[in-house]
């Protein structure tokens, strides 16, 4: 069974003493729910600091990005070593990053692989635009952009791989993909890409989670979804309440 998971992606917010804030008040209310994991990834400067005020806990950090490279002349940028032992995991292929920053598919490919070797678990992010939704596309850029991501990446490093299905027109806008349309193309696009990737074993023990405008108020309809293990969440991962909320709801959904 595959264990779900609440993950924070907190974007360009707060700064460390807010983050630090962030995780003193939240420790005492998700430490110890073992049976979903709880990782919160703020910006890379937070996280010495939230790594610290963490200590002692089983809630896990993830950073938002990571470069291609180990090392190298990559002003502005962190690498996968610069990480190790700061996080657990890692964001690769958020649809903001392949917009702003231009990584692309084969980009978020390398990102994962080199967080693979220096034993980080990618979180891959991918995604349709409201263009690709609305010309029907959906399926095909699904399919395309999880093949890419992996190509390369072995069956046995599978099990430390996390998906996220973030549809982009969702993302920020309050607009959630419906729970059909979300466990449509996690279970009959995504998953089967990995049935026809890695066979059916790994497809049913990889997590695949759901994000775009989660919030506790449609959390139980996506986590009650059967392909849908958890959540990506921007906005209301930012709020100790909300974020503490949809972890419970996600642990009943699942019958936990
Ligand atoms: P929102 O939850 O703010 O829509 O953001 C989703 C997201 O991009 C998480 O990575």
């Amino acid at each position: 069974m595959r264990k779900p998971m609440m993950a924070g992606n907190w974007k360009m917010h707060k700064t460390i003493a807010e983050a630090v804030a962030f995780a003193e008040a939240i420790k005492n209310r998700i430490n110890g729910l073992v049976s979903i994991d709880r990782v919160v990834c703020p910006a890379y400067v937070a996280l010495p600091a939230m790594k610290q005020a963490l200590t002692g806990t089983d809630i896990a950090l993830g950073a938002q990005d990571v470069h291609t490279q180990a090392q190298g002349a990559y002003t502005s940028c962190i690498s996968a070593p610069m990480l190790q032992g700061l996080v657990d995991y890692v964001i690769v292929g958020h649809s903001e990053t392949r917009q702003y920053l231009g990584v692309t598919d084969a980009d978020v490919n390398q990102k994962a692989k080199i967080a693979l070797a220096h034993g980080l678990k990618p979180i891959i992010a991918m995604g349709e635009s409201l263009e690709q939704n609305e010309a029907g596309q959906t399926e095909a850029v699904c399919d395309r952009q999880i093949r890419a991501a992996l190509d390369g990446i072995t069956s046995a490093q599978m099990a430390n791989v996390v998906i996220a299905y973030e549809p982009i027109w969702a993302i920020g806008t309050g607009k959630n993909a419906t729970p059909e349309q979300a466990q449509a193309i996690i279970g009959g696009v995504v998953r089967k890409a990995l049935a026809d990737l890695y066979g059916e074993e790994i497809a049913q023990a990889t997590r695949i989670l759901y994000g775009g405008s989660m919030k506790p108020a449609n959390c139980h309809e996506l986590m009650v979804q059967p392909d849908i293990d958890g959540g990506l969440v921007g906005g209301a991962s930012l709020d100790v309440e909300s974020f503490t909320e949809m972890i419970e709801i996600a642990i009943q959904a699942k019958g936990l």
